[in-house]
């Protein structure tokens, strides 16, 4: 739980907001930040659908299609949640546009709309299925709001298999195409990576660590995934590349 948090992991149910319990400003910030979790599952399914359209590599498109049914499943879990509060797909859609534009998205966005062939899907895992396995293992799984962190649960047991696969992807990967290939992917999708944890220090993230919805800054988890990351890569002999220090990350 953050320092200073108002409420504890898994404190508060739907009910308690529907009775008016808690400040109308918790149910606020939470279908924001339930929306912005909805739609990065959902961009994610339709890079996995992309990205299976265009591999002829048999094992490999089985992944790809597994990927997609259990990214769609995630998407349709949070979105079931925005439901109970009176929030449709639609409209929760609707309220994200500005989102799917802003360098936080950029990862998800590119993945949902070039997604092709095997560097779309490793890059695609790596960007995505290794940086919602953080978001959602420390921040969500212990959201004051119960159903977000139940959820997270269920979510958490697939996105670990979806790392792993990433992981042993790579490995292929610079074994099928060289390391120079992928290192030139990853020059372009390792900054997106990063900043899909959004911005460091914001007003949103300020009230979501207030409310326990959010139990790091993103810079913090954002540093995490870094140092994973780096250490996954040498373990292959490939070099992190060097992002500048500021949001939103790009390649020095
Ligand atoms: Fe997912
Ligand atoms: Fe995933």
């Amino acid at each position: 739980m953050p320092p200073g948090a108002q409420f504890q992991p898994r404190q508060i149910e739907p009910d308690d907001l529907l009775a008016g319990r808690i400040e109308a400003h918790y149910t606020k910030v939470l279908r924001r930040l339930l929306g912005a979790h909805a739609l990065a599952e959902k961009l994610t399914a339709e890079g996995y659908r992309r990205a299976a359209a265009t591999l002829s590599d048999p094992e490999l498109k089985r992944v790809a299609e597994k990927n997609l049914a259990e990214e769609l499943k995630h998407a349709a879990l949070i979105y079931r949640l925005l439901e109970e509060l009176g929030v449709s797909e639609q409209s929760a859609d609707r309220a994200s546009i500005a989102l799917r534009r802003a360098p936080s998205f950029e990862a998800p966005r590119c993945f949902a709309e070039n997604a092709q062939g095997e560097m779309g899907l490793l890059m695609g895992s790596v960007s995505l299925d290794m940086t919602g396995l953080i978001m959602i293992g420390v921040n969500y799984r212990d959201s004051s709001y119960a159903p977000h962190a139940r959820a997270a649960e269920a979510i958490l047991e697939e996105e670990a298999d979806h790392d792993e696969f990433g992981a042993g992807a790579l490995r292929v990967a610079v074994d099928r195409m060289g390391a120079g290939a992928v290192a030139e992917g990853l020059r372009i999708w390792l900054p997106m990576a990063v900043n899909f944890f959004g911005p460091p220090g914001s007003g949103f993230s300020f009230d979501c660590l207030r409310y326990g919805l959010k139990q790091k800054d993103n810079d913090e988890l954002a540093g995490l995934f870094i140092s994973l990351m780096e250490r996954r890569l040498g373990q292959l002999g490939l070099e992190m590349p060097r992002l500048s220090r500021g949001y939103p990350h790009t390649i020095v």
